[in-house]
């Protein structure tokens, strides 16, 4: 089957990135939310993003035209039964996306592939709550999706070699650069990353180093472009949380207990960049 409608479901910080890319590359989008506003959101800034690419001319005008009339905003679920391809990136909750990957299994077309954009959650587990398993697949992209070059496919214990060379495909069409992992918990950006960064808050918490003292040994000492606290406040503290707690669990090794001061920020509502607190102040 040729891909050439593509859905995505959700359209927050991810879902709208993706939904740029397809359409950038040239396919149909169809972008699937809950709310009109948050619509009327991604629209927003997918459209800035794109003038921001054709300012720097790493597009062309009548490219950021095209790619902006490849993308129907729709409410309605039903349209999503029109897609050849479709990835989620609603909110990194089990229980949203365990109804979703219901709801869209219904919903497609049974020789549909469809993909989640989840950090953290078992392919394998979404996949088995569908009548096509070996269809289902991680497709991780990165943030700032238009900009970051890798994306994480993820395979399912049920993946075929056909889903995953067709979702490669795709990766590359997208001018990303996909790189295979295997189904385990944070697959490998988050197991690797998210110790890194609550190694980092303890050792804040410990008075060890001030954030800032944290972040410039990472970045005069290990290039890093951002220190891992910076890095943390920019993904959300939440979200990091969230993560740590997805690593506990599935790993059942102590070294994955969350940072007691990423907990408590957590409670005050210091969620980094995006509530306009956390390791800094926005
Ligand atoms: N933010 C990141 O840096 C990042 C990076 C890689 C992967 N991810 C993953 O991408 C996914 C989305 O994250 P995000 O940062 O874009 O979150 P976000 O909160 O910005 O956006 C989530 C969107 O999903 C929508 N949504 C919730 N329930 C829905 C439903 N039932 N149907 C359709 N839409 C629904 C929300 O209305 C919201 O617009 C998560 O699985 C997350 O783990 C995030």
């Amino acid at each position: 089957m040729q891909i050439k409608q593509v859905g995505v479901v959700g359209a927050g910080t991810m879902g709208n990135g993706i939904a740029h890319v397809f359409a950038r590359a040239g396919y149909a989008v169809t972008l699937y939310d809950v709310e009109q506003r948050f619509l009327d959101r991604a629209l927003d800034v997918i459209a800035k993003n794109l003038a921001r690419e054709s300012a720097k001319a790493k597009i062309t005008t009548a490219q950021e035209a095209a790619a902006l009339k490849n993308i129907t905003p729709v409410l309605d679920w039903a349209r999503l039964g029109e897609c050849d391809f479709i990835v989620e990136a609603a909110t990194e909750k089990i229980e949203i996306k365990s109804e979703l990957f219901r709801d869209l299994d219904r919903i497609a077309r049974p020789d549909v592939i469809l993909a989640s954009n989840t950090s953290s959650i078992s392919i394998t587990k979404l996949a088995a709550l569908t009548r096509r398993p070996s269809q289902i697949i991680g497709m991780h992209f990165f943030n700032p999706v238009p900009v970051m070059k890798l994306v994480e496919i993820i395979r399912g214990l049920a993946t075929t070699q056909a889903t995953f060379d067709t979702v490669r495909d795709l990766a590359v069409a997208l001018d990303k650069n996909p790189v295979e992992v295997n189904d385990a918990p944070g697959f490998v950006s988050n197991r690797v990353l998210m110790p890194l960064l609550n190694e980092a808050m303890y050792a804040v918490m410990e008075g060890v180093a001030t954030p800032a003292a944290v972040d410039e040994v990472f970045k005069l000492g290990m290039a890093h472009p951002m220190g891992p606290l910076t890095l943390a406040d920019f993904i959300g503290l939440d979200v990091c949380l969230d993560i740590m707690r997805v690593l506990q669990a599935g790993m059942g090794d102590p070294k994955y207990r969350p940072c007691p001061l990423l907990i408590k920020m957590v409670d005050a509502g210091w969620l980094g960049r995006k509530s306009g607190r956390g390791f800094y102040l926005y």
